[in-house]
């Protein structure tokens, strides 16, 4: 009765241990880690919905709470070549993390601005 009780136990703890092993070796097919495309970043199609999403509520139209507005090509460039924009969505030392009291853009999104800022801010 007893060794019959043990098999049993042996039998479901190796079914167990294989499932989860299974499931290990699995997880990376399943979910593929987010690969994060800057390859064709433009202001247009990426920089400008990034920034009407996250930062137009305080930074554009006849909003005053921020200092300054960044709902236009000619001011998000200059703020951006300022260092400054990069400076703030990295929450760097010296800088005010935007956006402001809330969470921080996505490592994707942080990696466009930076190719974008990199590539000179182009008008595109
Ligand atoms: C909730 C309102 C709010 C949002 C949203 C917001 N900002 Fe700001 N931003 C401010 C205010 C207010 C300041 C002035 C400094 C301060 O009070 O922190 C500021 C300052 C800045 C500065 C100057 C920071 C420095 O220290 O040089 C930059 C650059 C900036 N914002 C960029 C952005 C960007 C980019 C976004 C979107 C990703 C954004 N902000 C979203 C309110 C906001």
């Amino acid at each position: 009765m007893m060794t019959k009780f043990t098999q049993l136990l042996a039998v479901v703890l190796i079914t167990a241990i294989t499932c989860i092993s299974c499931k290990n070796d699995n997880a990376e097919l399943l979910y593929p880690p987010d690969v994060c495309d800057t390859s064709n970043v433009t202001y247009s199609n990426t920089i400008l919905p990034i920034l009407r999403d996250n930062c137009y509520r305080c930074h554009a139209g006849n909003q005053t709470v921020a200092p300054f507005h960044l709902d236009s090509y000619a001011d998000a460039s200059l703020v951006a070549l300022s260092g400054h924009m990069y400076g703030a969505i990295t929450h760097s030392s010296g800088y005010n993390a935007m956006p402001k009291d809330s969470d921080k853009l996505s490592d994707c999104n942080i990696a466009k601005i930076k190719k974008w800022i990199d590539d000179g801010a182009p008008n595109n």
